[in-house]
């Protein structure tokens, strides 16, 4: 039977490690970098699994005490069997994606995406009913639960377990990689490198379609500057001397290393004269796609017209994309139009 106190110490625990697993998500789904931040979420991951057995107990003694006419404790079952059912599904789905058990897509409902892509895509929709769940039932921790030898020792028995199961699992994954697409730390699989525009495409619905005419296309440098530009796509080749081999990590599970060519954003902003109350840009592109970029990552960023040598073709961004090394592959404006410097 679990007592009160280690039911504490056990909803206490998962709710520290599901602010861990969110916030290193998160961190994720943006930044392919530090790798750190990728291996705390994994270690992470595996103490919520080592914990499993203690919650279930928890779990099944509170839906023993089954439905009754108050709607607040129906409606809480309801939430605690739905982030039952998500955490158990994200946690198979991204070990299968992991140990590469399965195909790359996996169809839910009407809908195919990859493992890894559903593992985040749930795991963003469990966020709202957590919190909830937290709020509705906090676990009321006391000192005295992460105090003492027996709690220490139990802390120190879950950490050492994690910790196991994680270098097992990374085990386990390597020896089940592919070698035509091994497998990068952010859990990624290498799809066509330096292959120019055969690598694999991420588009949203609708994007497919998308094919910008060259001789109608124009850039346009606008907002904050001394001097508006604008670029026909003749303009934009003239100036595309710059060269970078960049990775490109989408979330949804590929990545890419590529040699891209283009013009250096630092240089057109230069060209451009940024107004001192200028603090950042913004990377548009059709159907009104941004992203927000501060003077300073503006440094990096390659406005790429070609791919390993190739003219990007429609899918991969024709006539300009972004190529922004140190940001996940969302961020890499495809179909560019417009680089707007912004003020506060
Ligand atoms: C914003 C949300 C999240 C993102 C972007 C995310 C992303 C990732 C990524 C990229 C991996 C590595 C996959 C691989 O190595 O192939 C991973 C692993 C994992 N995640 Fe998440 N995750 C998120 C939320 C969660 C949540 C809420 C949980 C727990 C319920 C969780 C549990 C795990 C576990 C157990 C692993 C496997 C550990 C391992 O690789 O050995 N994740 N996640």
């Amino acid at each position: 039977m679990i007592n009160s106190k280690n039911v504490r110490f056990i909803n206490a625990l998962i709710l520290i490690l599901f602010i861990i697993l969110s916030l290193t998500g998160l961190y994720s789904l943006v930044w392919p970098s530090p790798s750190s931040f990728f291996e705390i979420h994994r270690i992470a991951g595996w103490a919520l699994i080592v914990l499993i057995p203690w919650k279930s107990a928890i779990a099944l003694r509170s839906l023993s005490r089954g439905v009754d006419r108050r709607l607040t404790r129906n409606v809480m079952l309801l939430v605690s069997i739905l982030l039952t059912l998500a955490t158990v599904t994200i946690l198979l789905l991204v070990l299968m994606w992991k140990w590469q058990i399965g195909d790359y897509y996996v169809w839910i409902g009407p809908y195919a995406y990859s493992g890894i892509g559903w593992h985040w895509g749930i795991a963003l929709g469990m966020i709202p009913f957590f919190i909830f769940h937290v709020w509705r039932r906090w676990p009321r921790p006391k000192k005295v639960d992460f105090t003492g030898r027996r709690q220490a020792l139990k802390l120190m028995g879950f950490g050492a377990v994690a910790l196991v199961s994680w270098w097992v699992a990374e085990a386990l994954a390597k020896a089940t990689e592919s070698s035509q697409a091994p497998r990068r730390f952010t859990g990624s699989r290498e799809e066509g490198s330096f292959s120019g525009n055969a690598h694999p495409v991420t588009t949203a619905p609708g994007e497919g379609k998308i094919r910008l005419a060259p001789e109608t296309w124009a850039l346009q440098v606008r907002g904050a500057v001394e001097t508006q530009i604008r670029l026909t796509y003749a303009d934009v080749l003239a100036l595309s001397t710059s060269e970078v081999t960049a990775t490109l990590d989408c979330t949804g599970g590929w990545y890419t290393v590529q040699t891209w060519r283009g013009i250096r954003l630092a240089d057109l902003l230069s060209q451009a004269k940024i107004r001192p109350e200028g603090v950042g840009i913004i990377l548009r592109g059709v159907a009104d796609y941004t992203a927000p970029f501060t003077l300073a990552q503006a440094e990096e960023i390659l406005l790429a017209t070609h791919v390993g040598g190739e003219a990007l073709n429609h899918v991969h961004g024709f006539p300009l994309r972004a190529v922004v090394p140190s940001r996940r592959g969302w961020h890499w404006v495809k179909w560019m139009t417009e680089i707007e410097v912004i003020t506060l």
